[in-house]
């Protein structure tokens, strides 16, 4: 019997993905670019095993078995790793082996805090471990099809996923912007406003997005590829105050499409706006960006505070949310050496 474990990271987008230009290669319409956080604090670990015995391939999900054989994002990245398996010759395990993964993630799935993300690199990379192939734009390219954003979660450090322009997906694939040594001192602090399940999934929203907003194709061919090239300057420059206003700005951008969707998807809520507030009005108090904000499809907050800011901010959000949050420290970090 094989068997190899793996943890993957979460990434947190600063570019949002949202929307779909092939919904079943999951091919999206805008390019994103996120940060990938420490591994050892938020993320999935997952443990694969085949051997000749097994009668079918069977997966557990925070210890619930899952359906495998009929869920098509997950045949689709085992075919897709077994597949480049045989172009690399690198056949360690027989591809006729059925296989049994166990996976969980350390924080609330569907929280909005980017769980499938984790998961699905997790899953493709672990697979990508037992076979013997190495990661690589062809592997991100795999991990897309499981779930968009988990593309991203393969590189460490500032990642962008280019959306492509091939019908069969090919150059939809996620490249390193930076490594996670670039901006070492760059922080997240996440702010935990609820960790239900969020009303609407992100691949429902998005597609619903795609059908209904009047604005989505405006933010998808005009905003994004001008914000794309602006934030990634930011990042090589190491400009914090352009890289938060454009992240601050994306964020509100995309919460805008999705209330424009009809009908509307409202993932903020309350508090979350009231983050936004503190936000803008500590930044005023303190003379200049020194956090900015961004909300996923879910009504938790990113922070992003450079490090020598950390202490100052956490005790502005202590002063100002007494009871109403749960703030963590994550760290700016890339993929975790697998562990056998
Ligand atoms: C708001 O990657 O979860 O987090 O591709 O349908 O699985 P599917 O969607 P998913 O969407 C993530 C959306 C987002 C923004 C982002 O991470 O870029």
């Amino acid at each position: 019997m094989h068997t190899v474990t793996c943890i993957a990271p979460v990434n947190i987008a600063l570019i949002k993905y949202w929307g779909k230009r092939n919904e079943e290669l999951i091919l999206p319409i805008n390019d994103s670019i996120s940060m990938t956080l420490n591994a050892n604090e938020m993320c999935a670990k997952t443990t694969i095993s085949s051997w000749e015995t097994f009668k079918a391939n069977r997966m557990w999900l925070n210890g619930e078995e899952v359906t495998f054989e009929e869920n098509a994002r997950l045949m689709r990245c085992l075919d897709g790793v077994r597949r480049l398996a045989v172009a690399n010759g690198a056949l360690k395990v027989p591809l006729n082996w059925k296989v049994h993964i166990a996976s969980r993630n350390n924080f609330p799935t569907a929280a909005g805090l980017a769980s499938s993300a984790a998961g699905y690199a997790c899953l493709v990379y672990t697979l990508a471990r037992l076979y013997g192939i190495p990661i690589n734009e062809e592997l991100t390219a795999v991990a897309r099809q499981g779930s968009g954003s988990a593309c991203r979660s393969l590189y460490g450090g500032f990642v962008r996923w280019h959306s492509g322009v091939l019908d069969d997906g090919s150059d939809s694939v996620a490249k390193q912007v930076v490594s996670p040594d670039h901006w070492p001192n760059m922080h997240i602090l996440i702010l935990v406003v609820n960790d239900a399940r969020k009303k609407t999934p992100s691949t429902k929203g998005m597609q619903r997005a795609v059908t209904t907003s009047a604005l989505i194709q405006h933010r998808a061919k005009v905003v994004v590829p001008r914000r794309t090239e602006e934030l990634t300057e930011a990042i090589q420059l190491r400009d914090f105050n352009s890289f938060a206003e454009i992240t601050m700005k994306d964020s509100n951008q995309f919460h805008a499409i999705a209330l424009d969707t009809y009908p509307p998807c409202v993932y903020m809520n309350d508090v979350s706006h009231s983050i936004v507030n503190f936000v803008h009005a500590y930044n005023e108090a303190v003379g200049s960006l020194q956090a900015a904000y961004t909300f996923d499809a879910g009504p938790n907050a990113c922070l992003y505070v450079l490090e020598e800011n950390v202490p100052q901010l956490l005790a502005a959000i202590q002063l100002a949310f007494p009871n109403d949050l749960v703030p963590s420290v994550e760290y700016l970090r890339g993929i975790q050496v697998p562990n056998f």
